[in-house]
């Protein structure tokens, strides 16, 4: 039986006295060794020596690797606790974020003399959020307020106004008195504070029971496939919780109509005729499938969906906003998948969504649609948790940008089937007689985008080439009319001209697109909609003092007298390509761009 683990993540600032707390947990426990003090009796030392060293401890690794979170174990009479500590100070509520995701219980450290702060009630909303449903609070620095009753009594009270109508439940919350300079109360009980009739911190921890998944349903999470000689695969990875037996029936969510049967288990790389999670173990069953990394296989029964379109609740946690419609790489469990947030939505005190928002904010929790670029296994957080938490990393520096839980599936993407229509889009195409793509052209207002695809135009007519015109005026006046120019907007600005530059391309048209389209993931995104082998970026690259010299329209006059706020180039930014198909600069001719935006494009016939 291994021994028990409850994880606890801390939150708190060092000046509320954290680290004092975590080192006197750590010393009062006898977790602390000699060799860990460079030799020191741990006895003779206070908890600020064990503190500073834990603090020196960390600026040490720091200077080698970026550590967000550092983990810490010590033992109780009956059980073992792994605590994540996030030291970091800037990007605190990200890490803090990481380590929750994973906890058991949320600590949290207040100054006696502050009482709450704002930043204590953002952690304990992303605690709660990310479903721990455990907070312990110690209120510190007790003995720098003559462990006054009446001083705890209070922020106790505006504690509790935090927890409504828990009463009736399981305890989940408790407010302890302590002092972890002077040990009242964190391992030991004090009798500084004879008022208290509570116990210490470690005992109010030992109160929580575990939160065991004791439902014996087993769920297996694919990580690694492995073809075995002579044929046949084994599937290594997680059994996530329940007892698995050889001939147990399986089903994955991906196959939802099969059902198959172990025919062999592994268990520390050796035969075993069950297996009990959380253990990593490997599978084989009796079926030809290609189940891959990130498949789950489980009891029939269980809540499992199998879906691209699930409503879940974010933690934004990168500095600048997320947007709906921008893509992100989405993890969850040992799936790796680009998504999208459809809709965004804020979430009143009562936990209900509000309105539709247009941005994620840092820092805020929001309610979202997403959409998956392809079906996840996955299940709503309350009823399996490894498989009910994700993340959110920007494709493009590998950053973590959100965290969050999956509330439910949204059915709706379950039912839409698209129709398997007889005539393909090549067979549509030809036609035409052409394969149609998608020239994209990018650049200022006033670049020349407009002249260069009338250009383009001309002389796809010339050659009697079927072609249209997608520009941002144009589009902005029909399909778009309800569209401004924040950035949210631009993104689905963007985004819906990509999707009917698809269909167009679809039918054997050559597109022409010509919008600012000033965002890098925007582009990009657009790319992928439209799909690569047929997208051609071309950056139309007159420079800002150029194009306001022209000033076809007289915007940007408007802007620089404010009129237009949030004008490109002025008041939003541009994001130039890096890497364009196509670079096109002013000293060539519209007709000259157009001849060459018409020899990349190469339509075939
Ligand atoms: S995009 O940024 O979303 O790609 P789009 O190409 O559709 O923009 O529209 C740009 C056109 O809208 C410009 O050529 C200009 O005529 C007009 N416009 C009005 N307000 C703005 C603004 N704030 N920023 C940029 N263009 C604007």
């Amino acid at each position: 039986m291994p021994q028990e683990i409850f994880h606890i993540t801390s939150a708190g600032s060092v000046d509320d006295g954290k680290s004092t707390i975590l080192a006197r947990l750590l010393l009062d426990t006898g977790s602390i060794f000699e060799d860990q003090l460079g030799g020191i009796d741990p006895r003779s030392v206070d908890a600020t020596t064990i503190a500073d060293l834990l603090d020196g401890l960390e600026s040490e690794r720091e200077q080698g690797i970026t550590i967000d979170v550092a983990h810490r174990f010590f033992d109780s009479a009956t059980r073992r606790y792994h605590i994540a500590d996030s030291p970091g100070h800037e990007q605190y509520t990200r890490n803090m974020a990481t380590a929750a995701s994973h906890a058991d219980a949320l600590l949290l450290v207040i100054d006696a003399r502050a009482g709450l702060k704002p930043q204590t009630l953002t952690h304990l909303g992303i605690g709660r959020k990310l479903g721990i449903t455990r907070v312990i609070i110690a209120v510190n620095k007790m003995d720098l307020v003559d462990y006054k009753k009446r001083i705890f009594t209070d922020i106790k009270a505006s504690i509790d106004e935090l927890f409504p109508g828990n009463a009736s439940q399981e305890k989940s919350y408790e407010v302890i008195p302590v002092s972890g300079l002077a040990g009242d109360n964190v391992v030991k009980r004090t009798k500084r504070m004879s008022w208290w009739s509570g116990g210490s911190l470690l005992e109010a921890l030992d109160s929580f029971a575990l939160p065991r998944p004791d439902r014996a349903d087993p769920v297996f999470s694919v990580q690694m496939v492995q073809r075995v000689s002579g044929g046949g695969r084994r599937y290594l990875g997680s059994l996530l919780q329940g007892h698995l037996r050889e001939a147990d029936s399986l089903s994955s969510p991906r196959y939802r109509s099969r059902t198959f049967q172990v025919t062999e288990l592994l268990a520390s790389g050796s035969k075993a005729a069950s297996a009990t999670g959380p253990a990593e173990i490997s599978v084989s069953i009796d079926a030809e499938v290609d189940l891959e990394r990130g498949d789950v296989l489980a009891s029939p029964e269980s809540a499992l969906e199998h879906t691209d379109q699930f409503e879940a609740d974010l933690v934004w946690l990168d500095d600048e906003p997320g947007y709906p419609g921008r893509t992100y790489l989405l993890r969850l469990g040992h799936q790796s998948v680009k998504a999208t947030v459809t809709r965004a939505f804020g979430i009143g005190a009562d936990g209900d969504k509000t309105g539709q928002v247009d941005s994620l904010q840092p820092n805020s929790i929001t309610r979202v649609n997403i959409e998956s670029q392809r079906k996840i296994s996955l299940a709503p957080f309350g009823t399996l948790r490894d498989l009910g938490r994700l993340v959110f990393v920007d494709p493009v520096d590998g950053n973590t940008v959100a965290a969050g839980v999956v509330n439910h599936t949204l059915r709706r993407g379950d039912n839409i089937v698209e129709h398997d229509f007889s005539v393909s889009a090549d067979q549509r195409a030809a036609l035409t007689g052409h394969v149609g793509q998608v020239a994209w052209m990018t650049g200022l207002s006033g670049s020349g985008k407009s002249t260069v695809a009338n250009e383009v135009s001309v002389a796809l007519t010339e050659q009697g080439i079927p072609h249209v015109i997608l520009d941002g005026d144009g589009l902005r006046t029909g399909l778009n009319r309800d569209l401004g120019f924040t950035e949210a907007d631009r993104v689905e600005n963007i985004r819906r001209a990509a999707e009917v530059a698809k269909l167009m391309a679809d039918s054997g048209l050559m597109v022409v697109v010509s919008l600012i389209s000033p965002y890098l993931a925007d582009r990009a995104h657009a790319k992928e909609i439209i799909g690569e082998a047929r997208f051609v970026e071309v950056f139309i690259d007159t420079p800002l003092e150029l194009c306001e010299q022209r000033d076809p329209k007289g915007l940007y006059q408007k802007a620089r007298q404010g009129i237009i706020p949030n004008f490109t180039g002025i008041g939003a930014p541009y994001e130039a390509p890096t890497e364009p198909d196509l670079h096109i600069l002013p000293e060539q001719s519209p007709q000259q761009a157009a001849s060459q935006i018409i020899s990349i494009l190469k339509p075939a016939r």
